[in-house]
């Protein structure tokens, strides 16, 4: 496998994605997901939710690390902050002490498009007006048409078995 087995391209997802360009076997740390290590209450300080009623859907480059902080991809970030979310994600990120990686939780093959499922839970109630700032247009099958992951819906088989594998992951579902 090269040494970097991706490459950026746009996507019809939504702007920039990240590609496969060579098979990537399951377990592969794929790229690390870098960026300012900081707090979770200073990303919400840099990137506050918009209020409801707001037209401009989310679009931020935070990852979430553990419970207490976030990698801020807008300062010293790189490509896996072009990573998309998919609801049948075939990558899921992984912390490895305080560093992220994208790790492949099966087999991918050349051209495929890297994604994680962003699993976004809000604290208020995912009402159809707040899932529609939040559109998903992954594609798969059964997508949830919206990035955010239903209140205490478990994640998808592969990305348990892969935090159960390589974890720790993320922590809920
Ligand atoms: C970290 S960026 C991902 C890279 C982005 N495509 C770009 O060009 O900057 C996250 C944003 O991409 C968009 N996005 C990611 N996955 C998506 C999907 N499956 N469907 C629709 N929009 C998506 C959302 O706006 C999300 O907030
Ligand atoms: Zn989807």
């Amino acid at each position: 496998m090269p040494r970097r087995p991706w490459e950026v391209r746009r996507s019809p997802r939504h702007g920039r994605g990240v590609y496969a360009t060579a098979r990537i076997p399951a377990g592969t740390r794929i790229i690390e997901y870098t960026g300012e290590l900081i707090p979770e209450v200073e990303g919400e300080r840099r990137y506050p939710t918009p209020p409801d009623g707001s037209e401009e859907p989310e679009h931020t480059y935070l990852l979430t690390l553990d419970a207490e902080r976030v990698i801020d991809a807008n300062v010293g970030g790189n490509a896996a902050r072009f990573i998309n979310h998919s609801c049948e994600p075939n990558c899921e990120p992984i912390a490895y002490g305080d560093r992220m990686w994208i790790v492949a939780i099966r087999d991918i093959r050349v051209g495929e498009e890297l994604a994680y499922d962003y699993a976004i839970e809000l604290d208020e109630r995912h009402t159809p007006a707040r899932k529609r700032r939040f559109p998903c247009r992954c594609g798969a099958r059964r997508c949830r048409g919206s990035i955010l992951k239903p209140k205490g819906q478990l994640f998808h088989p592969l990305v348990r078995a892969a935090i159960r594998r390589w974890g720790p992951g993320r922590a809920s579902g």
